[in-house]
């Protein structure tokens, strides 16, 4: 289901070249300005409410006051609160952080638990990137804003609205939402029939296994930021350039309308969340906390669905790269998605094996044929570490060949140093995965119709990079 968004696609958005004297800065880092709600001709000047008194001008900015920003309007100075505690330590542990291996961790028997934050489980991470699985069984009842690092969620099943200090996006299967650090959000998913009847629609999940939704999420932990990757941009305009898999167009951007108020100007006790030096404090705010009544820059949460990415193919297998859609420092986030193959008469449309010597590589599979790859189905995570070369499964080799088209998808993190495992990854995992891989590839008996793939050259075969 697609969140059907289209008529709040960059409402206010221009482009300009914003490139000069960032500092630090890389030229390609969340370049795009848009403004939403009301705000001064110019900033830094006086600004005022209906009755009088100023609106409280913030300049909410990163990396000090060189990287990316964005200038909020608040009804109220964004520094009253009025009261704060300590509620649950976020500091996760590794396991096995000793264990080289192969691992294929079954996030399908996930229990559904807590709501869109609490509910979260750290499966696996290190010290740049955390990844977590969230099934949640019950709604936000509070604002959250993670002062630690930047989230990108991948919604696999489910929907919702995401109420920020930026304003609303709406969410559906199979999107992406980035919510830059710092920013105060609310999650809110819509509720499921009580009949079965959207059963599949969950992967086969009962409302009472999956209750409102499933997500991934990743969080940055080394303070970058979630950003396309350079090379999608143009150094003078900072325009996404024709050669990139998406570009400006794509990507949903905070809206308001009659229905979705940018600004909730209510007075009362309001209990804010606030994610930092790995714990979660509970502060109240004397006010709503979605309060900005304008703001302006290139700092801002957004949605992207997985089947906006236009996928590049190419007369010969395609390495990984051309799926990336976002990275971080030290990791990359991709999309495999159904895409024609390679169309050279004696292409091998599955990876060649290859050893990612720099990089652990983790894959969560999205929707496809799982035959291709042993024991893998809907909602799998593979992990393939850097120190052993990986490839097409046994038997699929073969199977490949004459195929045309993929219906997989998947969604892939890469990371430049090694991902550990935590407890809750190890209740998941199958040590038998290791295993599938002892079989020859190229054994004389193999047939085409290896590991129950179709021989049909217009059936799909999935790839699996
Ligand atoms: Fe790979």
């Amino acid at each position: 289901m697609r969140s059907g968004l289209g008529s709040h696609r960059l409402p206010h958005r221009r482009f300009v070249g914003i490139v000069a004297g960032m500092g630090r800065m890389r030229i390609g880092d969340m370049p795009y300005y848009m403004k939403l709600g009301k705000m001064p001709k110019k900033r830094h000047t006086q600004f005022r409410r209906p009755d009088g008194a100023l609106y409280s001008e913030e300049l909410f900015g990163t990396e000090g006051f060189v990287g990316p920003s964005s200038i909020l309007y608040h009804i109220h100075p964004p520094t009253q609160v009025t009261g704060w505690k300590k509620l649950y330590s976020t500091k996760v542990e590794y396991v096995e952080q000793d264990v080289m291996r192969m691992r294929h961790v079954k996030s399908q028997n996930f229990k559904k638990h807590g709501d869109p934050v609490e509910g979260r489980v750290v499966i696996f991470g290190n010290s740049d990137v955390e990844m977590s699985i969230c099934q949640p069984d019950k709604q936000m009842e509070y604002h959250f804003k993670n002062g630690q690092g930047d989230e990108c969620l991948f919604i696999h099943f489910g929907s919702g609205t995401v109420y920020s200090m930026f304003g609303t996006l709406k969410f559906g299967k199979k999107d992406y939402i980035i919510l830059p650090k710092g920013t105060i959000y609310k999650i809110v998913f819509d509720e499921r029939p009580d009949d079965g009847s959207d059963d599949e629609e969950y992967g086969g999940f009962s409302k009472g296994d999956m209750p409102l939704g499933k997500f991934v999420c990743f969080e940055t932990c080394n303070a970058s930021h979630f950003l396309p990757p350079p090379r999608y941009i143009s150094k003078k305009t900072a325009q996404f350039l024709e050669h990139a898999p998406y570009c400006e167009r794509d990507l949903r951007v905070p809206f308001e309308d009659e229905d979705h108020p940018l600004a909730y100007d209510e007075k009362g006790d309001f209990e804010v969340r606030i994610k930092a030096l790995n714990s979660v404090h509970s502060y109240t705010y004397p006010y709503h906390p979605l309060e900005v009544v304008g703001w302006d820059g290139c700092y801002y949460p957004y949605c992207f669905n997985i089947h906006d990415f236009a996928p590049i193919t190419g007369q010969l297998h395609m390495p990984p790269p051309i799926h990336q859609t976002f990275e971080g420092h030290n990791f990359v986030i991709c999309s495999f998605c159904p895409r024609a193959l390679d169309f050279h008469p004696n292409a091998i449309p599955v990876p060649y094996n290859h050893s990612n010597i720099d990089s652990d590589e983790i894959m969560y599979y999205v929707e496809g044929n799982y035959k291709a790859r042993r024991g893998i189905s809907q909602g799998s995570i593979s992990v393939h570490p850097q120190g052993i070369p990986h490839g097409p499964h046994p038997g699929t080799v073969e199977a490949s060949l004459g195929k045309k088209w993929t219906d997989e998808m998947a969604v892939m993190c890469d990371t430049f140093r090694p991902m550990f495992p935590t407890k809750a990854c190890l209740e998941l995992d199958d040590p038998h995965y290791p295993e599938s891989w002892r079989q020859d590839h190229f054994a004389p008996d193999e047939v085409r119709s290896a590991q129950g793939q179709e021989t049909s050259p217009d059936a799909p075969i999935n790839t699996w990079d």
